[in-house]
C-alpha cells in the first residue's frame, strides 16, 4: 500500500523564502501559523540556489528554512527543484535545451528549458534529487515530496537529438519490427515506408499533413517521456523514505499528459486551478469539472489542490481580482467535491520577476491591511472546522468516458470537422452540474459496475476490448448515451470498417453513413417525434441508418431532413442512447432529462439554480455540501435531510438560508 498524507485538510501553498532576506522568514513563519497554514511547498524553483555551479552545493539556507517550518509545526511538501534547470546547465550541456517542430532552440532565461529525453538532464537532475533525500529523508518536517512542477506545461514536446533517439527506441520497444510499425502507420499511403529506424524521426515541421499514426504515438511517447522523468524521482525518493507520500501537481484538462497513466504512480492526487473569475459562473463551473476530472483519477482517495490564487494570476491579458467571497467559496467547493487540501501560489507576492503581479496570502502591503488576507486567515479558521470531513469520499452514479488517447486522436489535423473534444464533455458534465448530480471521468475500458449512466462524448478513439467492455455494460442493465464521433478508429487510428461506429452498432442499433460537420455559425435543427417539440443544433449531424434502435427526433434541415438524429435502443438489459449531432441547451434539457429517467439517476437536492451541492461520505459518516455561488439569497429546504452545520456549529434547519456566495457543510445525522 503506497504511503498516504495523514487524515486532515491541509492549508498553505508555495513558499519561496529564496526571494527573500532571511530576515523576514521568521515573520512569514508566524503569519503562516496565524492563518492556520499547516503545510507549505517548498523549493520548487530553487535548483540554481542550491546548486550555483556544477560542483557547488549550498543547502544551508533550505535546512535552516525546514527548522524554522519545523520547529513551527509546519509540515513541508518538498519539492525536488528539478523544473528550472539553472543556466550553467545549459551553457555547459547546450544538448539539454528543447528544439521545437521548426528546430528552433529554446534558451534559458525563463523556466522548463529542458528537453524530456535529455540524458545531461536526467543524470543532473538525478543527482540533486539523490542529494536531497538523504540530506531531509529524517527531517521531521518533511510531510511529501513535491516532483518537479507542473510537468508539460510550457515545454510540450521536444524533436532534438536525445527526443529523437528516444522516440526511436519508444517506438522498437511498441512494434518490435519494423514492419508492424509500417503496418500500424499505414506507411503504405504517400510512399511513406521505412526501410530503417533512422529514417524516423518525430513529427517537425513538413509540407503538409503528418502521419497521424506517428503524431499520435508520439504523443503517446510524450507523455511517456515526461512520466518516465517523474518515475526517475519517484524511485530515488521511495528508496529513501519509504514512508512519505509523493505527488506531483497536475492540471486538470490538460491535453499534452495522460493523468490516467500519471495516477497510478502517484500516492495522492495534486492540481492546480486558476478558472478566470471574468466569467464567474464559467469560473464555479471550471472548477468543479476539474476537481471531478482529477477526483477520479483516484476515487480511493482524497485529493489536494495544490495551487490557486488569493485572488488576481499575472497571465493573462486581463488578471481581474477574485472580489471578495470567491476565494473562500471556491476553496470550500474543493473540499465539497472531495479534496482535503486547499493550497494556493504563493505565500508571498513576489517583489521581482515575472510573477510579481500574482496575488499571494501577503500581498505587497503590510497583512493588517490588507482584504485578501483577511479573507485568507478567515478561511483558514473555517477549514479547522471542517477536519471531520477529512478522508471522506464522493460517490457518483454518472460517468463520463473520457481517455486522453482519444483526445489527442480526434484532435489531429485532416478530420472531417473540428471537435474540441475536452469542451464537449464539459458541456454535457455542465448539465448534471446544473442539477447537482455528482459526474465522475472513467476510462472507457474501467470497471463500469457502480454506474448506472455512463456518456461517450465523441469517443473517436475505441479500442475493441473498450467497445466490447461499454457494449457489456449496456446489456447488463446500464444506459449508454453515445454522441457523434465515437468509436470511429482503433488505437492506430484506423477505421473501423463496416459501418460506423462498427464495435457500437449492436449496442445503439444503428449505423452512420455519413456526417455534416458545419462550421461555426451554421446550423440544423431536430424535432423530437413524441412532443415535436424543436430544438437548434450545430457543430456535427451524423446521417444515421437504424437496425433496431427508435428515433427520437429528426433533422428539421439540409437534404437529410426527417431523418433521425437521436435514437434510443434497448440491448439485453440496458438501453442506448445515440446522440448523432450537438443539440443547443434546451435541446440538451430535453433529452438529459428522459435518458436520467431511464438510468433512475436524480439529483442530490432540488435546490435553487446557483446553488452547488455535493455529499462526501466515509464508512460511518455523510456530509452534505451547499454552495450559494448567487448574489441573492438562496432558501434550500433540506427534505429528509438532518444534521449540523460544521461551520456554524448549529443544527441545521428544515430550511436553509444561505447569504449570497455562502456556504453550509452539514454533518448528516445517521
Ligand atoms: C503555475 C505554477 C506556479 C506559478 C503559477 C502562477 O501553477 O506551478 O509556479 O507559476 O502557475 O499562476
Amino acid at each position: 500500500m503506497n504511503p498516504r498524507l495523514p487524515s486532515k485538510l491541509f492549508y498553505g501553498g508555495d513558499y519561496n523564502p529564496e526571494q527573500w532576506p532571511e530576515s523576514v522568514w521568521l515573520d512569514d513563519v508566524r503569519l503562516m501559523r496565524e492563518t492556520g497554514v499547516n503545510i507549505i511547498s517548498l523549493g520548487i524553483f530553487s535548483w540554481s540556489k542550491l546548486q550555483p555551479a556544477e560542483k557547488r552545493f549550498d543547502f544551508g539556507w533550505l535546512d535552516r528554512v525546514m527548522d524554522l517550518l519545523g520547529d513551527h509545526d509546519i509540515s513541508v511538501c518538498l519539492a525536488t527543484a528539478t523544473a528550472s534547470p539553472p543556466p550553467w546547465l545549459s551553457l555547459r550541456y547546450p544538448e539539454v535545451l528543447p528544439v521545437t517542430a521548426d528546430g528552433v532552440v529554446l534558451q534559458v532565461g525563463s523556466r522548463q528549458q529542458y528537453s524530456p529525453s535529455s540524458r545531461v538532464y536526467k543524470k543532473f537532475a538525478s543527482a540533486l534529487v539523490r542529494r536531497l533525500a538523504q540530506r531531509y529523508r529524517r527531517h521531521p518536517a518533511l510531510a511529501s515530496w513535491h516532483i518537479n512542477n507542473e510537468y508539460a506545461c510550457h515545454l510540450q514536446e521536444c524533436h532534438g537529438d536525445d527526443s529523437t533517439r528516444a522516440f526511436r527506441t519508444w517506438l522498437r520497444l511498441r512494434y518490435k519490427t519494423l514492419a508492424a510499425l509500417n503496418q500500424a502507420w499505414g506507411t503504405a499511403f504517400w510512399s511513406q515506408g521505412y526501410g530503417r529506424w533512422e529514417e524516423i524521426f518525430t513529427p517537425r515541421r513538413a509540407p503538409y499533413h503528418c502521419n497521424p499514426t506517428q503524431c499520435l504515438d508520439f504523443k503517446r511517447f510524450t507523455n511517456d517521456a515526461f512520466l518516465s522523468l517523474y518515475r526517475m524521482e519517484a524511485a530515488i525518493l521511495r528508496a529513501a523514505t519509504p514512508h512519505i507520500p509523493i505527488t506531483t501537481n497536475f492540471m486538470g484538462f490538460f491535453k499534452p499528459l495522460d493523468y490516467r497513466s500519471w495516477a497510478r504512480e502517484v500516492d495522492y492526487i495534486a492540481w492546480d486551478s486558476y478558472p478566470d473569475p471574468v466569467d464567474e459562473v464559467a469560473a464555479r463551473h471550471a472548477g468543479a469539472v476539474g476537481h471531478d476530472l482529477m477526483r477520479s483519477l483516484k476515487p480511493d482517495r482524497p485529493f489536494v489542490l495544490m495551487e490557486q490564487a488569493t485572488s488576481a494570476v499575472n497571465w493573462r491579458p486581463f488578471n481581474l481580482p477574485k472580489r471578495p467571497g470567491l476565494m473562500r467559496l471556491g476553496s470550500l467547493q474543493t473540499v465539497a467535491r472531495g479534496g482535503d487540501g486547499v493550497m494556493f501560489f504563493q505565500w508571498r507576492a513576489s517583489q521581482a520577476g515575472a510573477e510579481k503581479f500574482h496575488s499571494a496570502f501577503l500581498q505587497h502591503i503590510p497583512p493588517e491591511q490588507s482584504r485578501v488576507f483577511a479573507e485568507v486567515k478567515a478561511l483558514g479558521a473555517e477549514l479547522q472546522q471542517l477536519t471531520p470531513v477529512a478522508g471522506s469520499l464522493v460517490r457518483n452514479r454518472v460517468a463520463i468516458a473520457f481517455d486522453w488517447h482519444a483526445w489527442w486522436a480526434v484532435e489531429l489535423e485532416s478530420k472531417p470537422g473540428r471537435i474540441d473534444y475536452a469542451a464537449w464533455a464539459q458541456r454535457l458534465h455542465r448539465w448534471f452540474y446544473d442539477r447537482n448530480i455528482g459526474v465522475d471521468f472513467v476510462h472507457p475500458g474501467a470497471a463500469l459496475t457502480g454506474y448506472d449512466l455512463i456518456l461517450t462524448p465523441a469517443l473517436y478513439l475505441l479500442s475493441a476490448g473498450d467497445a466490447t467492455n461499454l457494449t457489456a455494460f449496456v446489456a447488463r442493465g446500464g444506459t449508454l448515451l453515445a454522441t457523434y464521433f465515437s468509436g470511429i478508429v482503433d488505437e492506430n487510428e484506423h477505421i473501423v470498417l463496416g459501418g460506423y461506429p462498427a464495435l457500437l452498432r449492436a449496442a445503439l442499433g444503428l449505423w452512420v453513413e455519413e456526417w455534416a460537420p458545419y462550421p461555426d455559425g451554421q446550423t440544423n435543427g431536430v424535432r423530437f417525434t413524441r412532443d415535436r417539440t424543436k430544438y437548434t443544433c450545430d457543430q456535427w449531424c451524423d446521417l444515421l441508418h437504424l437496425e433496431g434502435a427508435e428515433a427520437l427526433a429528426t433533422y428539421t434541415g439540409d437534404f437529410f431532413a426527417g431523418r433521425p438524429a437521436i435514437t434510443r435502443h434497448s440491448h439485453r438489459k440496458g438501453t442506448a442512447y445515440y446522440l448523432g449531432t450537438r443539440l443547443n441547451a434546451a435541446g440538451l434539457d430535453a433529452l438529459l432529462a428522459r435518458v436520467i429517467k431511464d438510468a433512475n439517476v436524480q439529483p442530490l437536492l432540488s435546490a435553487p439554480a446557483g446553488v452547488e451541492v455535493t455529499v462526501r461520505e466515509s464508512v460511518s459518516e455523510r456530509f452534505l455540501f451547499l454552495l450559494n455561488h448567487t448574489d441573492g439569497a438562496a432558501r434550500i429546504p433540506l427534505g429528509r435531510w438532518r444534521g449540523t452545520n460544521l461551520l456554524t456549529r448549529q443544527p441545521a434547519a428544515r430550511t436553509i438560508t444561505l447569504a449570497p456566495l455562502d456556504v453550509a457543510v452539514i454533518r448528516l445525522d445517521n
